[in-house]
């Protein structure tokens, strides 16, 4: 079994170029389905999550190559709609396809994803969104069977400004006949890469980042080039290291506008923080200040996944940080593992009650799901001592070469294989 070996209390230093984000390439791959034609996809990070994403499009008939940080994807051969429950379970986000096959070939099978380590994940957005398309969606156990002789264009009023829904929605109305307005949309910077990328191919579409997005269907799409937006929840976690370990680092290739919840909490934390247009850089000393409420939010608020890294660098802070988990249902299993480092940490529901404590110290842990596994990450890299962090099937999901990247910032991580 691998396992990190962290050797914690070292400043972190220097400079990384942060990876391209994974929820941003997901959705991207997904619609590199829709074109028919060849997608050149740039700054497209090596993770689990990608590669997931790449034998689904392998299954239905694309075939892909990568050159380095860039991946091919030439869409043109697809021969099926079925996506196959093995690869269903292998990501959740797999749902993102149904909207693109669906409309790419008038047909989409695959098994509803599973709830996952944060709660219950429904799709009833998704699925009523297409429904109101013109999708014929029957259930049975829990395979989902769509068709629909020509999806079409309408309004669409999202109760939830769900990611997921907004993105299946964006790309089935590519190629569905008329104009869609997808109101109460997702406004995350994911929204808007992919609209980019979208445009990139030829489809008209217009609004991502703000509450409404307008497609405009049958538009002939082209093979395109798209270099994929940096990581902000990555960034953030890498950011949150140096808060928690002490140091100085500047991470290059993402919008410090996009960060800034994550760095107003950090300044007020003591840290000092300044950005240039596409770099953010940090320097910590001492120990944090605990700070006010931190609330989850949709994009522009405070992201749900960086809420696991930030209350990581927090245990070790003066004085007490209330966390209140507004997205998820149950985004607090890492906090089991962050008290085996020693942190005071009470949880009720939704919210949870960081103590800080003078010092973490290290211990054996395990990663339970993506964000939480990275922030047991931060935690260990702040800890007096060694720890050891197993389960990191689940942040390979997410993060490229994490102990790499650590390592480059002066962090004592060495990734080992118990066998
Ligand atoms: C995306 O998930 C991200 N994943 C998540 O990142 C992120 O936490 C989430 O958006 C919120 O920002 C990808 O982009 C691949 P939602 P998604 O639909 O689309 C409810 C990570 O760690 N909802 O915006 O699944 C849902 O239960 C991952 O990188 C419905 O009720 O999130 C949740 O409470 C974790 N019905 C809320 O909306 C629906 O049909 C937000 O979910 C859809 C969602």
């Amino acid at each position: 079994m691998e396992l990190l070996q962290i050797s914690g209390g070292r400043r972190l230093e220097g400079s990384l170029k942060i990876q391209g984000a994974k929820n941003s390439v997901l959705p991207i791959l997904a619609a590199s389905l829709i074109s028919g034609a060849v997608s050149v996809i740039e700054n497209c990070p090596a993770l689990r999550d990608v590669e997931a994403s790449a034998a689904i499009l392998r299954h239905l008939g694309c075939t892909l190559r990568r050159e380095g940080s860039t991946l091919i994807v030439d869409s043109g051969p697809v021969d099926r709609c079925d996506v196959p429950d093995a690869l269903m379970r292998e990501m959740r986000s797999s749902v993102l396809f149904l909207g693109a096959v669906l409309t790419r070939t008038g047909c989409a099978s695959l098994s509803l994803p599973g709830g996952c380590e944060l709660g219950p994940r429904p799709i009833d957005l998704h699925l009523s969104g297409l429904e109101a398309m013109g999708a014929e969606i029957t259930r049975e156990g829990s395979e989902l069977h769509c068709s629909t002789a020509g999806l079409r264009g309408c309004e669409i009023q999202l109760a939830i400004p769900s990611v997921g829904a907004t993105e299946n929605l964006m790309l089935a109305a590519c190629r569905a006949e008329g104009t869609t307005v997808i109101r109460n949309a997702a406004r995350e910077p994911e929204i808007v890469d992919l609209q980019e990328f979208l445009r990139a191919m030829g489809a008209s579409v217009r609004g991502a980042g703000s509450a409404t997005v307008e497609v405009e269907g049958g538009r002939h799409l082209t093979d395109c080039r798209h270099a994929v937006l940096g990581d902000r929840i990555a960034a953030a976690t890498y950011l949150a290291a140096a808060a928690a370990a002490g140091g100085d680092v500047e991470i290059r290739g993402v919008s410090y506008r996009h960060l800034s919840t994550v760095t107003g909490i950090f300044s007020e934390a003591g840290c000092h923080v300044c950005s240039e247009t596409d770099s953010v850089r940090l320097r910590s000393r001492g120990r944090l200040r605990s700070v006010g409420p931190v609330h989850t939010a949709p994009y522009p608020g405070f992201p749900t996944d960086a809420q696991a890294p930030v209350m990581a660098a927090l245990a070790g802070s003066l004085g007490e940080t209330v966390f209140v988990e507004n997205i998820f249902s149950d985004r607090y299993r890492h906090v089991r593992e962050l008290r085996r480092l020693g942190a005071d940490i009470r949880t009720e529901g939704r919210v949870a009650v960081v103590h800080g404590v003078p010092y973490l110290h290290g211990a054996r842990v395990r990663a339970t799901d993506l964000r939480g596994g990275a922030g047991l990450v931060v935690a260990a890299l702040s800890a007096v001592g060694g720890s050891e962090i197993t389960g990191l099937e689940h942040i390979d999901r997410g993060y490229e070469k994490m102990e790499a990247a650590l390592a480059a910032l002066g962090a004592d991580v060495r990734r080992t294989d118990t066998e």
